[in-house]
């Protein structure tokens, strides 16, 4: 469920025409809906309401410190994984004692970083990690509470690129050395070993990961108290998938009934990580066509949203949903299904300004004929949009514009090409 629809044939997000938005504030343009926003993060919030979890808004998904305000403002936490995550979660409001920290190379001003933040949990990820953190807590004459992430080995059935708690992959512990590390950290005077940690991969489609993680999860738990340890939390990570194409995506009860279950056997707090679950279609990219072309036996449609902006259809030959914001009346409203037949529409390439091939964000996708000056709403771009995009080629960084009913306010401005050379050097 989201708050963009089209009000006869005019796209709206929330009370406001798309349109009105790209007169104030031009193209291309993130339009964020905030109750799109509260409604999933109330979703996540009442689905697994049994465990009261700590919920962490995973904050590399989308930074924006207002969207970070808002998540904040309701009872969310974060997940970062960088100093400079921490930061901006600081600066929104958040606390340490509700955050929790992952990442696969923590430097030590990073560490130092987190344990003067009081955060709840950092996560560590291999055993020399494990002798950092304590290092660093010694120098500091600080104690350091910690997670052990750990790698279920299980195939979250995602693209290769996101999936992480698959052996082979970079992130965690592997199985059989995690008693072995637990067991020479018992007693241990600066570092406190509280829970478990894992993140599978993401979108997750599936429940069966989370099950087949868990059942790994839930024995080693006794296996590390057995040794001495008091395990309190059980962090599951994030991953929960959304409506790309579709209504794809499992509700979250769906993995509350495998997730709460596991986690009551275990008797652990359950700490959960959403991120695309909660922004993901809360957030369209608006750009406007800039021109159309016909060559080399395709047709395509150039607007001004580039690679830059969104690179998950190049990354990961991502779908979104693209359709005009003012669709002609013959082919007046966006189709269930954009991967059926849909009658007058064009089969053409959706690409950008830049100068690689790859700069596309839909290839041979039908839409209905476009012109220059034509707005395109690109759907689902809320998660791992604005959060992943570059100045690549000279290109300004997109504004951002969270919508509240039929109010709009901007939340990060256009960037200037002052902005592009603002930390340069000259000798
Ligand atoms: N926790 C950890 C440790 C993570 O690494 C991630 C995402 C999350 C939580 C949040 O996952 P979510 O709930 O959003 O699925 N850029 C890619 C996705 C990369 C995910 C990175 N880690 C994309 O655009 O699809």
């Amino acid at each position: 469920m989201d708050h963009f629809t089209y009000r006869h044939r005019v796209l709206h997000c929330e009370d406001v025409p798309v349109r009105a938005l790209a007169e104030s504030y031009g193209t291309p343009l993130w339009v964020y809906s905030k109750a799109t926003h509260l409604h999933h993060l109330l979703q996540l919030q009442k689905a697994f309401e049994p465990a009261k979890p700590l919920l962490c808004y995973s904050i590399k998904t989308n930074p924006n410190l207002a969207i970070a305000r808002l998540m904040q403002e309701h009872g969310a936490g974060f997940d970062v994984t960088s100093g400079g995550e921490l930061y901006r979660a600081l600066k929104a409001g958040g606390v340490g004692e509700k955050m929790v920290y992952a990442g696969t190379g923590k430097t030590d001003p990073e560490i130092r970083f987190a344990v003067e933040s009081n955060v709840k949990i950092i996560n560590a990820e291999n055993d020399q990690e494990l002798a950092a953190i304590a290092r660093v807590a010694e120098h500091m004459g600080r104690k350091a509470n910690i997670a052990l992430r750990v790698n279920p080995d299980v195939d979250p059935q995602t693209h290769a690129k996101t999936t992480t708690g698959k052996r082979g992959t970079k992130f965690g512990m592997d199985w059989e050395r995690i008693v072995a590390i637990a067991s020479e950290i018992v007693g241990h005077r600066w570092v406190t070993l509280t829970g478990i940690h894992m993140h599978l991969g993401s979108p997750i489609y599936a429940t069966d990961p989370y099950r087949d993680a868990l059942d790994r999860a839930v024995p080693l738990i006794e296996q590390l108290r057995q040794l001495g340890h008091d395990i309190r939390y059980l962090n599951v990570g994030g991953g929960f998938g959304i409506h790309y194409r579709k209504s794809e995506a499992l509700m979250a009860e769906a993995f509350a009934r495998i997730i709460l279950p596991a986690v009551k056997q275990a008797r652990c707090q359950l700490i959960l990580e959403p991120g695309r679950f909660i922004v993901g279609n809360a957030g369209i990219l608006l750009t406007q066509v800039i021109f159309t072309k016909d060559s080399g036996g395709k047709h395509f449609v150039i607007q001004d949203g580039g690679m830059n902006d969104l690179i998950r259809p190049t990354l990961y030959e991502s779908f979104h949903r693209i359709w005009p914001v003012e669709p002609p009346a013959d082919v007046p409203a966006p189709p269930e299904d954009y991967e059926a037949i849909i009658p007058n529409t064009q089969v053409c390439d959706v690409v950008g300004p830049i100068c690689e091939s790859g700069d596309f964000l839909a290839k041979d996708r039908q839409l209905p004929r476009v012109s220059r000056g034509d707005l395109l709403a690109v759907f689902s771009a809320g998660a791992y949009g604005m959060a992943m995009s570059s100045n690549y080629n000279g290109r300004c960084r997109a504004a951002e514009v969270m919508v509240d009913g039929a109010q709009h306010r901007l939340i990060r401005r256009r960037e200037s090409y002052e902005d592009l050379v603002r930390a340069e050097l000259e000798v």
